[in-house]
């Protein structure tokens, strides 16, 4: 496979970063993950905005959005005829300098732009239908979660405890209120209405909730973006994740406690349009 490193299309084998390389010292870089849905970069746009909002947030102002689209196009056109379905990989960090903590002198370094694009295995219709279990973890992450850093420790450590536990992934509590998940946004739905943690700092704002909140609002479903606690999540109809490649995907029961409705029809609902949104057929 060829992936993209430093301006040069290169076989995966052969791609090497420097052992000073920021991104592998301190996870001084950002990143992001756009779904490939036939041969088209789901909502593009809406990830690059994002991208240049976590590069703002860690100071590199630095990105040719032309270009990187131009990469990213050369990549998905490299994908084999029935490789209908994909995620693009694209890390962006500070570079290679001699290990210091500051930032390395202005001109003294470019940044390392890697992008990559491997075929996925679309979640089967048997796990949408019975739901993922989930744990809750405290939410011991630092307080800007907005950026999409590659520093995802706390993220890591926490989706290992949920898979030790037997359970699919892990939903962070801060304060006794639901934030998010390791790699997915949380919804839930009680008596109709839509609820999901608003934007602030403790969450990532996801490229996939905005879109379940534009195709909600759409289909003329009640959204309320106020904090919910853990116990409304174990009081609700229906509980969700949403996220790139995980998508609108049920959750089926939390710390042993079965939600009322595992796969229920909002976020089948919700689902359907998105694939319609996608362009993805068959479902
Ligand atoms: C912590 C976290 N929250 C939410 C999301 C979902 O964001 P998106 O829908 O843009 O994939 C991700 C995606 O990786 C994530 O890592």
């Amino acid at each position: 496979m060829q992936v993209y490193l430093n301006g040069n299309f290169v076989a995966e084998e052969s791609a090497a970063i420097s052992i000073d390389d920021r991104g592998f010292l301190f996870a001084d870089g950002v990143y992001e993950v756009v779904h490939v849905y036939g041969r088209t970069l789901f909502e593009w746009d809406l990830h690059m905005a994002r991208l240049q909002e976590s590069l703002r947030g860690i100071e590199l102002p630095v990105v040719d959005l032309a270009q990187l689209h131009n990469v990213a196009e050369h990549l998905v056109s490299g994908l084999g005829e029935s490789e209908d379905e994909a995620s693009l990989y694209l890390q962006i960090t500070r570079g290679a300098h001699r290990r210091s903590h500051g930032f390395p002198p202005l001109g003294s370094t470019e940044p390392t732009i890697l992008m990559w694009v491997r075929p996925t295995v679309a979640i089967s219709q048997q796990t949408i239908e019975e739901g993922v279990s989930m744990i809750s973890v405290p939410d011991d992450r630092w307080a800007k979660v907005w950026i999409k850093t590659v520093g995802l420790l706390p993220n890591v450590l926490a989706k290992h405890k949920a898979q030790q536990a037997g359970a699919f992934d892990a939903i962070f509590i801060r304060d006794g209120m639901v934030t998010e998940a390791t790699s997915a946004n949380l919804f839930i739905v009680k008596d109709g209405v839509l609820h999901t943690a608003p934007i602030t700092n403790y969450i990532l704002p996801g490229i996939t909730r905005q879109v379940v909140l534009e195709i909600a609002a759409t289909n003329g479903l009640p959204i309320d973006l106020k904090p919910f606690s853990y116990e409304d999540l174990l009081a609700a109809d229906e509980a969700f994740l949403t996220g790139t490649l995980t998508e609108v995907l049920p959750i089926r029961e939390v710390d042993g406690h079965l939600v009322r409705q595992a796969s229920g029809p909002i976020a089948r609902q919700l689902l359907t349009e998105l694939h319609r949104r996608a362009g993805k057929s068959g479902k």
